[in-house]
């Protein structure tokens, strides 16, 4: 459970939630994110958690125990590939992470301050070395979590860590939200104005909401397989994504009251991590020790949500091969460093590296984000409304009628599998 929510808590909710939601106006697109959470990426999780946990294989592997015969498999090996090209861009802004946690500790971020943050990071991502050197830094740290294995690494990892980034995060919100002038962000974060609302609000609330829980690429699969059959999949799904939802709004409330306190915008973008958010630490009581301790949650959320996509692409290859997994683990070190020095040189340093009209970077993410995620979730919830059927998602919830669920909740959930959870993806999908 706590593997399955370090998966889900990571980069999603303190970097590309924040932004999100103060490029998309606010409570609003909150609100929206909230009803996809429930409504479409719940039952979407309870999907992915039965596939893995009753093949107890790999992502690939899973489809072909499953329904062997059929082309399902293809939807385990997009995952892989979808995992590969997510990780890839990941680790890259996992290394920016590790770069502003030791410019926090060197207390980096008191002569850089006011004016100077906005091209010190724009320098800094579209230089050629540096935010490679600190991708490599960033990429051993997973290896070494990745190379002890599941139970040892990554378990061990998450469990320890999750809690110490929960306290971490609310000990920043509430610093945050005790500067004069927080309040008018907490009304930016939770008094909703419709009127804003458009199509593209709801695309990138959905949108966000797959990547925040860490959908339809194969990590929930992946986990899921080395779940006990005694485990209780509602319960587990259903405490993962409250963390990571909770996290997301602390993160919130951790970073765009702070905004509102210094008159800054909230529109930013992408950078809103990395220029607002030092300009204010440099610039508050206590900052320089709330820099180091948020930065210090941001490697470690990263971490707990890379060595998922890692372990994705790792227990494929390793299982459905055979090959050792130390061997495993170094190959695909070396593949990501690559493609996420190539992500990184996108960034500027080598502005050649386009395809589509974008830098490798946007496109990893684009095309994970618009394509595979959704198309991978709406794949995999056919696969068990209609392909598994609804007798085994109910055996599979109730762990065969050991656990009590009411029958409307199984028939709800059921439905949702079956029409509204694929349809209204589509829907989205194709309005976009
Ligand atoms: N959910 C993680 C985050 O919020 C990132 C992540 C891990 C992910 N596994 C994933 C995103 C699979 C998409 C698909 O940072």
């Amino acid at each position: 459970m706590m593997a399955l929510a370090g998966s889900a808590v990571g980069l999603g909710n303190l970097w590309r939630f924040p932004y999100l939601v103060g490029q998309n106006g606010g409570a609003a697109f909150i609100f929206i994110y909230l009803l996809c959470v429930i409504f479409l990426c719940l039952p979407m999780m309870f999907s992915e958690f039965i596939v893995g946990r009753r093949s107890q294989s790999d992502a690939v592997t899973a489809f072909q125990k499953l329904a062997p015969g059929t082309k399902f498999h293809l939807v385990g090996l997009m995952g892989v590939i979808a995992s590969f090209l997510i990780v890839s861009f990941y680790c890259v802004v996992g290394g920016w992470g590790v770069k502003y946690f030791m410019d926090a500790c060197l207390l980096r971020f008191s002569s850089e301050a006011a004016a100077g943050t906005a091209e010190s990071y724009t320098s800094f991502i579209s230089g050629a070395v540096p935010p490679i050197v600190y991708l490599f830094i960033f990429l051993a740290l997973n290896a070494v979590v990745v190379f002890l294995g599941v139970k040892k690494g990554i378990e061990s990892f998450s469990k320890v860590m999750m809690p110490i980034l929960f306290l971490l995060m609310v000990v920043i919100a509430v610093r945050s939200l005790t500067l004069p002038g927080a309040s008018a962000g907490l009304e930016y974060l939770f008094k909703a104005d419709f009127s804003k609302v458009t199509s593209k609000t709801v695309v990138a609330a959905m949108g966000q909401a797959f990547f925040s829980l860490s959908l339809g690429v194969g990590t929930i699969i992946t986990y899921a397989s080395y779940v006990d059959k005694n485990e209780n999949i509602l319960r587990c799904s259903s405490v993962a994504a409250l963390s990571d939802t909770v996290f997301a709004l602390i993160a919130g409330c951790a970073i765009i009251p702070a905004v509102f306190a210094f008159g800054l915008s909230p529109n930013e973008g992408p950078g809103l991590l990395f220029v607002t958010l030092p300009y204010i630490f440099s610039n508050m009581p206590f900052g320089g020790l709330a820099a180091i301790l948020f930065f210090l949650a941001l490697i470690l959320a990263a971490l707990t949500s890379s060595i998922s996509l890692l372990e994705v692409v790792i227990s494929y290859v390793s299982q459905h091969f055979k090959v050792n997994r130390t061997i495993v683990v170094a190959c695909s070190f070396v593949c990501v460093m690559a493609l996420g020095s190539l992500c990184s040189l996108s960034l500027g340093a080598a502005p050649g590296i386009r395809l589509f009209g974008k830098s490798l970077f946007d496109l990893f993410d684009y095309i994970s984000a618009n394509i595979l995620m959704t198309g991978g979730s709406i794949l995999i919830t056919v696969f068990v409304g209609w392909k598994l059927g609804k007798k085994t998602i109910m055996e599979e919830l109730t762990n065969r009628g050991s656990i009590k669920v009411p029958d409307w909740v199984l028939n709800v959930i059921c439905f949702v599998i079956r029409y509204v959870a694929p349809l209204a993806v589509l829907v989205i999908v194709l309005f976009q």
